[in-house]
């Protein structure tokens, strides 16, 4: 191991952090609330030709989302959904209390299982981010959210879903990103992959610059579902039209952030795509 200079120690230990907030980190790290309202109202226009009004967010988390969204126009009202108090509790305090009086009437948030049996409030845009449905491990509960999911669609609504995959999700490795301004790592952690079923476990750790690496502060038990499994059952449960948006690449042929509808993608070792189900009008 190689040693530091005393020069070096002083210098790490002088640096101070605010208190660690490993939902502000998560925020940093794996959301981009801006650029999904961009993307969200963009495919319903695409789409149907329309304007979106009503957004739900289910497993909205910290609702992070939902907040940009009533942000964006006064015509656009959202419903965030998540069966944990915690998050819900964080984004009240932190996102929440910064909007307008206008802007938090038109913001609902249900604490409730997707699943039970209450039922799914009314939208032109629902979605399902940050991979959460990969959860539901079997095809006859993913099955059965998205019947829920398709019966609470407005006519020519639709259901908006984020999946990965590639060659690199079939094996355990762990990757780390540096926020250098933000003086912290992010860790993308996949522990484990099963062949026979899918299934994976994920964690996300943090490191803070001078401080030790904290594991585990996410922990992820899913299953890998492919675009053409999602697609089969957004069909099943009777969406008229699916369709998937792929990710452009940049000159150094890396991701460049934008999705267009395409029926033919590029084998590459790691891809983010958005898959999209539409009711009929
Ligand atoms: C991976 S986080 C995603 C948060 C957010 N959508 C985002 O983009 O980062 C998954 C969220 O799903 C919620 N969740 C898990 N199972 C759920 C269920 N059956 N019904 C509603 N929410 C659920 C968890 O409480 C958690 O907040």
């Amino acid at each position: 191991m190689r040693r530091q200079s005393r020069k070096q120690n002083m210098k790490k230990k002088s640096i101070t952090h605010p208190p660690f907030d490993k939902y502000e980190l998560y925020k940093e790290s794996v959301q981009s609330p801006e650029a999904d309202v961009e993307f969200l109202k963009n495919a319903y226009q695409e789409l149907s030709g329309k304007k979106p009004a009503i957004l739900r967010e289910d497993f909205c988390g910290t609702f992070a989302l939902c907040c940009e969204w009533v942000k964006f126009s006064p015509e656009h009202l959202a419903i965030g959904l998540d069966i944990d108090q915690e998050p819900i509790g964080y984004g009240k305090e932190k996102y929440f209390s910064e909007l307008d009086e206008a802007e938090k009437e038109r913001l609902t948030l249900i604490e409730r299982d997707v699943l039970s049996e209450e039922g799914l409030p009314s939208a032109d845009i629902v979605c399902a981010l940050n991979f959460s449905y990969f959860c539901f491990k079997d095809r006859e509960t993913l099955k059965r959210y998205f019947q829920k999911v398709a019966d609470s669609l407005n006519p020519g609504g639709i259901f908006v879903l984020d999946c990965f995959g590639g060659g690199k999700c079939c094996e355990a490795n762990e990757e780390e990103t540096e926020f250098t301004d933000l003086k912290f790592s992010y860790f993308w952690d996949q522990d484990s992959y099963d062949p026979l079923n899918n299934h994976a476990k994920f964690y996300i750790h943090f490191k803070r610059h001078g401080e030790k690496k904290r594991e585990r502060v996410f922990t992820y038990d899913w299953r890998m579902w492919s675009i053409p499994e999602l697609r089969d059952i957004l069909k099943e449960v009777g969406l008229a039209e699916t369709h998937t948006y792929w990710e452009g690449n940049d000159e150094d042929g890396e991701g460049n952030g934008v999705f267009s509808k395409t029926e033919s993608g590029e084998e590459c070792e790691s891809w983010v795509a958005y898959i999209v189900g539409r009711k009929a009008p």
